[in-house]
C-alpha cells in the first residue's frame, strides 16, 4: 500500500476508533483550596519549552504526514486554528516530503497560513542530521519533534523492523540542528529508563506521548483483524509516564500528551510536572467532523475551563500549577510505587 493511502487510512481509523481512556488522569485528584486568593483575569497561561515561549500550554500535536490534497486541507485547517488561538502546532511526519518534493506543499501550507506562529517539524528516529535540517527548513520550524514509534512500526506489515542506532542519531541531531529538539512517543508512553538515556544524549525536551488516548496498535489491528492483539493494551499511561520522566530526569522539560481530552486532564498533566500539553486525535476529529469554527470554539473553551481550574486551585501561573497539591490513587499509585517513586 502506498504511503499516502496508508496515511488517509490512519486518519479514518483515528476518527473511528474510540480512545482507550486509560490515561491515568482519573487516578489524580486535586486538593480543593478554599482561599485561592486570585483574580481570574490575572491568571497567566504562558509557559516555556526550553528557549521557546508559548502563550498557552496547549498545542496541536503531530498528525497527518504525507497524503496529498486531503491532508493538505487538514493541515491548513489545523494551522488556521493554531493561528487564531495563538497556540503552537506540530506537523505530522515529514518523511514523505523529504523523499518526494511534490509532498512538500502539504507541510509548507502550515507556515504559509501561520507566518509568525510557533511550528514544530517532525521526523522519525531513522532521520539523519541532513533529514532533520531539511525538515526544519521546509517550514521554517521553531522546534523539531523526533518521534519514537516502535510498536506502531511493529504492528504495520510494511513497518520498520530495525530499531538500532536511534539514540546515536538523536544525539547527532541535537548537536547539529539549530532549533530545540523534542523527542516524543506516539501513544505508548515514555519510561524513566528511556528518559534517562535521552537526557544523557543531550535531549532537553521530551513529550511522553502516553497510553490512554489515540492508540496506534488498535488502529493498525483494526485494519487487519487484530493480528497483533497483544499490543492493544501495551504502554505506560500518560499520568504515570509524566511522573516517571519528571522525577527521574530533572533537567528535562516534559510535555504531557496522550489522551488529554479536557481542561481538567491538562491541568492534572501540568500538576504532575509537565510544562505543556499536546492534543492530537480529538482536534482532528473536531476539525474533520465539525469544521474550523468548531475547532476554534473547542480550543477557546479549553482555555476558559483551564483558567477556571487554575483559579479554583489558587494558581496564577503555570509554574504555580506545577506545584499544586494532588492525591494519586488506584492503578497509577500502584504503578508508581512498584516503579520506585514515592
Ligand atoms: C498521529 N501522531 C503522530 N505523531 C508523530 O510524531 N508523527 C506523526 O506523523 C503522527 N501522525 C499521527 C496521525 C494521526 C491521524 C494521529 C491521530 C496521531 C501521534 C500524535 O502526535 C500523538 O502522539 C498521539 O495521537 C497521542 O495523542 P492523542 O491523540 O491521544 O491526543
Amino acid at each position: 500500500m502506498n504511503r499516502a493511502k496508508r496515511k488517509i487510512e490512519h486518519i479514518q481509523h483515528a476518527l473511528a476508533t474510540f480512545d482507550h481512556g486509560a490515561h491515568g488522569f482519573d487516578d489524580i485528584t486535586f486538593v480543593h483550596q478554599s482561599l485561592p486568593d486570585v483574580r481570574i483575569r490575572d491568571i497567566q497561561l504562558h509557559t516555556a519549552l526550553g528557549e521557546l515561549s508559548l502563550s498557552s500550554p496547549f498545542f496541536i500535536n503531530a498528525m497527518t504526514g504525507g497524503g496529498g490534497e486531503k491532508t493538505l486541507e487538514i493541515n491548513k485547517g489545523l494551522a488556521e486554528a493554531a493561528k487564531h488561538c495563538r497556540i503552537a502546532m506540530a506537523v505530522g511526519s515529514q518523511t514523505s516530503a523529504l523523499k518526494d518534493d511534490k509532498q512538500r506543499k502539504t507541510f509548507e501550507i502550515v507556515r504559509k497560513v501561520n507566518k509568525d506562529g510557533i511550528i514544530f517539524a517532525n521526523v522519525g528516529s531513522e532521520a539523519t542530521v541532513d533529514d532533520a535540517k531539511r525538515a526544519v527548513d521546509m517550514i521554517e520550524a521553531d522546534g523539531l519533534q523526533i518521534h519514537l514509534n516502535v510498536v506502531q512500526e511493529l504492528v504495520m506489515p510494511e513497518g520498520d523492523r530495525d530499531f538500532t542506532g536511534a539514540l546515536l542519531r538523536i544525539e547527532q541531531i541535537v548537536q547539529n540542528v539549530q532549533v530545540p529538539v523534542i523527542v516524543k512517543e506516539v501513544g505508548f508512553g515514555m519510561s524513566k529508563e528511556t528518559a534517562v538515556r535521552l537526557q544523557e544524549a543531550g535531549v532537553k525536551i521530551v513529550d511522553v506521548g502516553g497510553f490512554g488516548g489515540t492508540n496506534f496498535a488498535r488502529i493498525e489491528n483494526k485494519r487487519r483483524s487484530n493480528v497483533m492483539a497483544y499490543f492493544n493494551d501495551w504502554g505506560i499511561s500518560t499520568a504515570a509516564s509524566i511522573v516517571e520522566v519528571v522525577q527521574s530526569s530533572p533537567s528535562l522539560t516534559v510535555i504531557g500528551s496522550g489522551g488529554v481530552r479536557t481542561a481538567l486532564d491538562a491541568a492534572k498533566a501540568i500538576a504532575l510536572g509537565a510544562a505543556a500539553v499536546g492534543m492530537a486525535g480529538p482536534l482532528l476529529r473536531t476539525l474533520v467532523e465539525q469544521g474550523l469554527e468548531a475547532l476554534i470554539a473547542f480550543m477557546e473553551e479549553l482555555h476558559h475551563d483551564f483558567t477556571f481550574i487554575m483559579g479554583a486551585l489558587g494558581t496564577k501561573t503555570i509554574a504555580e500549577l506545577q506545584r499544586a497539591p494532588l492525591v494519586i490513587r488506584g492503578d497509577t499509585h500502584h504503578w508508581l510505587t512498584e516503579r520506585g517513586f514515592d
